[in-house]
């Protein structure tokens, strides 16, 4: 099959099937945008079980996605899609870039869930940008934009509630989305949900259990995710 896309941390291929693609997720591991590169051996594994499982849970709770099946340990089939470069991030606490923006101090809670968009560009380093921009620019409509909103903040919920049965504080996360090839009026959600683009922290200790470990050199980068795994494998089976 042939090889569409290579991205920092996964892989596109095509199926027999002209609407779905092999997802294939790689075990490298990159952050500032490129800058800082690893390889964890079991990183694929991990996130690909990780955000099957929490693909499941969404599309249990209604919220549609590109995720097909699980071919096996690193790869899943997902629906064709032309994908949005809008990136959807949704922050309940304080931490990363928006401490370094603002000087807050982070961790503190914020009144209600902050949604913004930057610019899928590894050229351009993903800025941040407000809607003007993403429509001036034509990269997402009025209409899609609102929608990015509604279901980041459904998510967001969902999330929360699925990483407190799991022992893990939800501080923020990344979402993409992408229109359907077979029905471009559909939007569903695409990429995945791991630890690589959330941060989730240990309800009891604080402990980052996230790719802030790697950002960050804190170590134990793989055993936070597989502690991860297992708490989302006990909450999905709950
Ligand atoms: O770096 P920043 O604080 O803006 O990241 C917010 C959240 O979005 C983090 O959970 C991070 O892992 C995720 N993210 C991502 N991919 C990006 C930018 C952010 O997964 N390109």
């Amino acid at each position: 099959m042939e090889l569409l896309y290579e991205g920092k941390a996964k892989r596109l291929w095509t199926t027999e099937d002209p609407n779905t693609l092999r997802m294939e997720f790689k075990n490298d591991a990159t952050a500032f945008n490129g800058e800082k590169k690893a390889q964890f051996e079991e990183k694929g594994r991990l996130n690909n079980a990780i955000s099957t499982l929490i693909y499941g849970m969404l599309e249990k709770e209604g919220v549609p996605t590109h995720f097909v099946r699980e071919i096996d340990e690193t790869n899943v089939e997902v629906r064709k899609l032309d994908i949005l470069m809008v990136e959807v991030i949704v922050r309940n606490f304080a931490a990363g870039s928006f401490c370094k923006r603002t000087g807050v101090e982070e961790g503190r809670e914020f009144s209600k869930p902050i949604v913004e968009f930057s610019i899928k560009s590894d050229e351009l380093g993903d800025p941040l940008v407000n809607d003007a921009y993403i429509t001036e620019l034509g990269l997402a409509t009025e209409e899609d934009l609102a929608f990015f909103r509604e279901s980041a903040l459904k998510v967001n919920d969902l999330l929360i509630k699925f990483f407190a049965e799991c022992g893990l504080q939800l501080v923020d996360f990344k979402l993409e989305y992408g229109r359907l090839c077979e029905d471009p009026s559909v939007i569903v959600l695409a990429d995945e949900i791991s630890p690589d683009g959330c941060r989730l922290w240990d309800l009891k200790t604080g402990e980052k259990m996230d790719k802030d470990r790697f950002r960050r050199d804190l170590g134990n980068v793989m055993e936070a995710y597989q502690e991860v795994l297992e708490r989302v494998k006990k909450a999905s089976e709950a």
